[in-house]
């Protein structure tokens, strides 16, 4: 029968043979749980010579990108951290449309991506995290953003260098992926982490992205999720986020009249993504969330919550 304690054994002789003793391979890193596993596996197998890069492309969690970079560290992969996030915030500039959004992402991706991946002496393979569920369907994401999921998986890069592929989950379901990761040691707060778009932020700011939005954004993500953590709520649902909405509402803050952004949290519960209910989280929650964020966030004096299911709306609201 099938143990994640098995799987790491035969997988890391697999590697071993197939990547042999010489030979250096490129991952790609995100935060999320598939690509940690993918790079632990392969760390096993053949340590230093597995050469992580992981990229700040500024539309992450507040502070997400300093708190997993060293993650990774302390797990010993080697892994780059590329703060490119103003590159992105360029190729952002005044972009509103959402599938061009994505576009100029997957793009800045690759460039980022491609000149780390070349700064690697001998690379000859690279690794994805794909697990079961990529190979037998085109995942259920929005149009343009399989396109994102590829570039994501950098599915121009082999050709360009001459990169063979190893994707040593794509015969692992998500639930055995967490198995395999629990036994190789990750850390409870990638192994049980939400998904989150490759996109990031970059899609839950409604309209065009800036960075003072992505700061707004982020502090106001925090608190919400921080909260969820506080009140054993994190775990129960699926998915959760923030919406930055592109519209300004009145309000009062002592004798002053406001005119400030509105923020919309989204909560779901779902099995795979495909449909999702809206999270009935408890009122008291909520109001605690909502004061949090309006006494904490200067620049945002409203917040909502989307209860759509999907369908007909989707988890994003882009
Ligand atoms: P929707 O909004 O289509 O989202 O209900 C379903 C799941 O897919 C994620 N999602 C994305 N993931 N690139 C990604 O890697 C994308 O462009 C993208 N758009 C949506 C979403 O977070 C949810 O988990």
């Amino acid at each position: 029968s099938w143990t994640p304690e098995h799987f790491v054994d035969g997988m890391v002789a697999s590697l071993q043979r197939t990547i042999g003793e010489t030979d250096q391979v490129i991952l790609g890193l995100s935060g999320g749980v598939d690509s940690s596993v993918a790079a632990l596996l392969l760390h096993r197998a053949i340590g230093p010579r597995l050469h992580g890069i992981f990229v700040n492309n500024g539309l992450l969690r507040k502070e997400e990108f300093e708190s997993v970079l060293h993650s990774y560290q302390g797990l010993g992969l080697n892994v780059t951290g590329v703060d490119a996030a103003q590159e992105f915030y360029a190729a952002l500039a005044g972009i509103s449309d959402p599938e061009l959004k994505r576009k100029a992402i997957g793009r800045t991706f690759i460039e980022v991506f491609d000149r780390e991946a070349h700064k690697v002496e001998g690379a000859a393979w690279l690794a994805q995290g794909t697990i079961y569920p990529d190979v037998i369907e085109s995942v259920s994401v929005k149009g343009p953003a399989v396109t994102i999921k590829s570039h994501h998986n950098v599915g121009g890069l082999p050709e360009h260098m001459k990169l063979k592929v190893v994707e040593p989950l794509r015969m692992l379901f998500k639930d055995e992926v967490r198995e395999v990761g629990a036994t190789l040691g990750l850390p409870e707060n990638i192994l049980h982490r939400h998904p989150f778009p490759g996109p990031g932020l970059g899609i839950r700011i409604l309209g065009d992205v800036t960075p003072e939005k992505v700061d707004l954004l982020q502090r106001a993500d925090a608190v919400f999720i921080d909260a969820l953590r506080q009140h054993g709520l994190y775990d129960k649902v699926w998915q959760a986020g923030s919406m930055l909405l592109p519209v300004q509402s009145v309000g009062v803050m002592g004798d002053e009249r406001t005119y400030e952004r509105v923020v919309a949290l989204r909560a779901v519960t779902s099995v795979d993504g495909m449909t999702a209910d809206w999270a009935h989280l408890p009122y008291e929650f909520l109001a605690e969330v909502s004061n949090k964020i309006i006494n904490q966030v200067r620049g945002i004096n409203r917040v909502v919550y989307d209860i759509s299911s999907k369908p007909p709306a989707t988890i994003e609201w882009e």
